[in-house]
Formats: C-alpha cells, structure tokens, sequence
C-alpha cells in the first residue's frame, strides 16, 4: 500500500530535502508552504524523477487552513500516514523589519509570529493528522522539527527557544495520547545545516560550516532528511515522545549552542 505524507515547510531548504527524500521511497507527498515559488519548485523536483506530489498553499498558524489542507490531502490521496511539521524558523519568519532582540526590546509583533508558526503550527498540524489517523485506525508517524536551541537556548531568541522547547514538551505528552492509537510522534533537532548559500572559502563561511560541530565537517539537510525517514519507517516503530538531535555534538558544549 501506498503510503501518504503531509509536510509544512516543504517549500523550505530542510523541508523540501524531506519531501524529495520521501517521495523517492515511494511516498506520495503533500507539499505544503506559505509561498507559492517554492511549493511549486518542490512539486517540480518530485516529479521530475516520476515521484507523487501534489501542492498546496496556506499559513500553518491558521487552524482551519490545517484542518482543510489536510482534508485536502486526504480528498487527493485517500489517506494519511505520515506528517512532519518543519515549517518555521526564528525572528526573520516574522517579516523583513523583524529583528534579532533581547526580550527586553523585542516588539509583540516578532515573539506572537514566531510562537504562532513555529508552537502553534505544531499543534494545528498534529492535531489535524491525528485526528485523520485515529480515524484510520492503522497508527501513524508524526514529527515536529524543533532545534538545539530548544534545549539549550539562545540569547536574543528567547522566542525561537520557547517554541521549540515547547515542540519537545508537547512530542512527550502527545506520546501518551497516541501511543494507544499505535501514533508514533517524535521530534528532531538540527543544530547548525548548512545552507548551499553560504560561501564555505570565506573564512566566516568556514567557521559557520565547519567549527560549529565536533567533527569540524558539514550538516547537510540529507542528515536531517536521513533521520526523518528513519523515525517515519517501520523500523522506528517502537520510538515514541522522543527528540532527536542531529547537530554532530554541537549541543554537548558546555557553552551551549553560543
Ligand atoms: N536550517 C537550520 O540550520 C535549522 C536548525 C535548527 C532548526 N531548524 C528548523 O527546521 C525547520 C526548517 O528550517 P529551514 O532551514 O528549512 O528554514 P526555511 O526558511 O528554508 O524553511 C521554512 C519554510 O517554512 C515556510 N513557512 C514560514 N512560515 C510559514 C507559515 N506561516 N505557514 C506555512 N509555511 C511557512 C517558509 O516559507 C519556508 O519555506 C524550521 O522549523 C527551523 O526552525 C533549522
């Protein structure tokens, strides 16, 4: 049986690797993202290498624009077995004024964004999927993106870490809701990834690449996408309520993620 996947985000650097990684399993792919340019080029990649896609454009902070989005999928593709939430990200997903603040200065506008899309997004979208899933009756793979900055924190983005802690929480509780369902629901926490933009000659872009893990090499988003798929297969099947990090040790600091 063909399995169905739901992912926000997937337009994004993280999500999109997820999406494709997926679909060349075999996994029919809703691809979902605020922005239209990127949905589209994420659909695109799928089917270029003849892989099931469908996209579908709408914020993730909107309840009801889950709720239809998943309804949606479901309409195209007769079920859901998977859903990843990777949509999000810190200040900057607020809008271009956005900044980087110490709680103290930061305006109401940023903190209620990124807690919306990043903590909100997380529970709109689980919620969505688990309803269809219990409904189905066969379990289920959830998974909410968090970040090492939910374990560690990070100055000027008290925001940031809150909704990510708050991913992890939510992962634990949810866990004893659905383990009776046979829902696994995790969480993965990227640390550093870097991105194909960044000038790697430069001596910053080396720094930022290669000084930010313990193996002073570089996270690629097929490392997150790798344990994505692992948590979403058959064989995590017993793993449940868990956050795994995948930051080449960068959280063991004693500084944390600074
Ligand atoms: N890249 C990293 O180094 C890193 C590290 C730790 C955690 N993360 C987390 O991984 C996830 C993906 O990060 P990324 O690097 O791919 O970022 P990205 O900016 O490339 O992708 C995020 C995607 O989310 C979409 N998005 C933003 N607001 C949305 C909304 N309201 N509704 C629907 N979609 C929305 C954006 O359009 C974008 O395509 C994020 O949750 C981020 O916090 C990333």
């Amino acid at each position: 049986m063909r399995k169905v996947a739901f992912i926000t985000g997937a337009g994004g650097f993280l999500g999109s690797e997820s999406a494709r990684s997926l679909a060349r399993q075999g996994i029919a792919v809703a691809v979902c993202d605020i922005n239209p340019d990127t949905v589209k080029a994420t659909v695109d990649s799928i089917k270029a290498f003849g892989g099931e896609a469908f996209g579908m454009v709408f914020d993730v902070s909107e309840s009801k624009e889950v709720d239809a989005a998943v309804e949606e999928t479901v309409k195209r593709y007769g079920r859901l077995d998977i859903m990843i939430h990777m949509a999000g990200g810190s200040a900057r997903i607020a809008g271009k004024d956005a900044k980087y603040l110490p709680l103290a200065e930061q305006e109401d506008y940023v903190i209620d964004r990124v807690l919306k899309v990043n903590l909100y997004g997380a529970f709109w979208a689980t919620r969505a999927a688990a309803r269809q899933m219990i409904k189905q009756g066969e379990g289920g793979k959830i998974i909410n993106v968090s970040s090492t900055v939910g374990v560690n924190g990070l100055a000027w983005s008290s925001d940031y870490a809150a909704s990510k802690g708050g991913i992890m929480s939510m992962t634990k509780a949810l866990a004893k809701e659905l383990g009776p369902h046979k829902i696994n629901i995790n969480s993965v926490a990227p640390g550093v990834v870097c991105r194909d933009t960044v000038d790697t000659s430069t001596p910053e872009g080396r720094a930022y690449a290669y000084d930010t893990n313990l193996f002073g090499d570089k996270c690629t988003a097929e490392d997150i996408a790798n344990l994505v798929d692992f948590l979403v297969s058959d064989k995590a099947r017993f793993i449940t309520g868990q956050t795994y990090i995948c930051d080449g040790g960068r959280a063991l600091s004693m500084k944390g993620t600074d």
